[in-house]
C-alpha cells in the first residue's frame, strides 16, 4: 500500500509544542514577530505570504506583510530592508522570492542580518549548515528543514540511503543536499545539464523534485521495486488553474512506497519550519 505523506498530522503534532513555547515567551512579554517583504503582484507569492501570516498568527505570533510596488528602485529596496532590520523587537525578516527581474540579482540572504534570517539564506547560516552545526544553533532553510521533519515523522530512513534531488536552487536543492548529507545520506543532485537523469532516479531510495515543471517525473523515472519514496516540492499551476507538483501523482502513486501530495505536502511543512525558526529567533532574546 502506498503511503501518502500528508503534512497535516506532522503539523498537528508540532503545533502543540510551538503554542506552549509561545505561551512561555508571552509570559516574559515577548511575542515572536516576523516581517515579510512582498514585492510586486505575483499571485502565488501573495497566497504563500498570506498562508505564512495565517499560520504565525494561529500559533500566537505576529506577522506583518510589507507590500512593495514592483517598480521600486534597487537603492530604495535596499534602504527599506536596512530600515526594517533595525526595527526594535523584531525577530525575523524575510524577503519573499522570486523578486522582479530588475532586483533578482540581489543577494537577499546577505541583505538580512543573520540573527533575523529565518529563511536561512545568509552566508553565515549557509556556512553553519555546511559545517553540520547542531540544529537550533543556526537557521536552516525552511523547505529542506520541513522535508527532514516530514521524513522523520513518517520514520523514513535517511542514513545510508541513496537520495536523488532534482534541482540545485539555493533555497531548496543545494541546502537540502547538504542537510541530508549531514544525516548520512548519499546524495546526488541533478539539474538541467545532467545527462541521464533516469539512471540516477532509478537508483535512488528517495527522490526529491524541486524543478517547477508540472508532472515532469513520470513512471519512466522510477524503478520497479515499489519501495521508492517520492517528495514533491513543486507547486505548479496547470492550464485549468489547478495546482500540481513536479511529479505525475496519478500515474506514479501506486508504484511507490510513499509520496507527498500537492497541495498538502511540502508546502505546509515549509511554513511550519518558518514558524519553528521564528520561535528559535525569539527564544534567543530571552
Ligand atoms: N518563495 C517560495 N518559497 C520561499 C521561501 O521558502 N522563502 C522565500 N523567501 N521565498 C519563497
Amino acid at each position: 500500500m502506498t503511503k501518502i505523506l500528508y503534512a497535516q498530522p506532522v503539523r498537528d503534532k508540532i503545533i502543540v509544542d510551538l503554542k506552549s513555547r509561545i505561551k512561555i515567551l508571552k509570559r516574559k512579554n515577548i511575542t515572536p514577530w516576523l516581517k515579510v517583504v512582498l514585492v510586486g503582484d505575483d499571485p502565488s507569492s501573495h497566497i504563500y505570504t498570506r498562508n505564512k501570516k495565517k499560520f504565525i498568527e494561529k500559533i500566537g505570533g505576529k506577522c506583518d506583510i510589507i507590500k512593495v510596488e514592483s517598480s521600486i528602485k534597487e537603492l530604495q529596496f535596499r534602504q527599506l530592508i536596512e530600515s526594517l532590520s533595525l526595527e526594535k523587537g523584531l525577530h525575523g525578516l524575510l524577503i519573499q522570492l522570486p523578486l522582479p527581474n530588475h532586483l533578482s540579482h540581489i543577494d537577499v540572504g546577505n541583505l538580512i542580518d543573520s540573527n533575523l534570517d529565518v529563511d536561512g539564506l545568509n552566508s553565515s547560516n549557509i556556512g553553519e549548515l555546511l559545517k553540520n552545526k547542531e540544529p537550533g544553533k543556526y537557521f536552516c532553510p525552511c523547505t529542506p528543514k520541513g522535508i527532514l521533519t516530514l521524513l522523520q515523522y513518517y520514520d523514513i530512513p535517511i542514513s545510508g540511503k541513496n537520495v536523488c534531488i532534482l534541482g540545485r536552487s539555493l533555497i531548496v536543492g543545494k541546502p537540502l543536499a547538504n542537510l541530508l548529507t549531514n544525516y548520512n545520506a548519499t546524495v546526488t543532485t541533478c539539474h538541467s545539464k545532467t545527462e541521464n537523469i533516469e539512471e540516477c532516479t532509478k537508483r535512488a531510495d528517495l527522490i526529491i523534485t524541486a524543478i517547477g515543471k508540472p508532472r515532469f517525473l513520470t513512471k519512466k523515472f522510477i524503478n520497479k521495486s515499489g519501495n521508492q519514496i517520492l517528495v514533491d516540492v513543486g507547486i505548479n499551476k496547470t492550464s485549468d488553474g489547478k495546482l500540481c507538483g513536479d511529479i505525475d501523482f496519478e500515474e506514479i502513486q501506486k508504484n511507490v512506497a510513499g509520496i507527498t501530495p500537492v497541495p498538502g505536502g511540502v508546502g505546509p511543512m515549509t511554513i511550519l519550519s518558518l514558524a519553528q525558526n521564528l520561535l528559535q529567533a525569539a527564544e534567543k532574546s530571552l
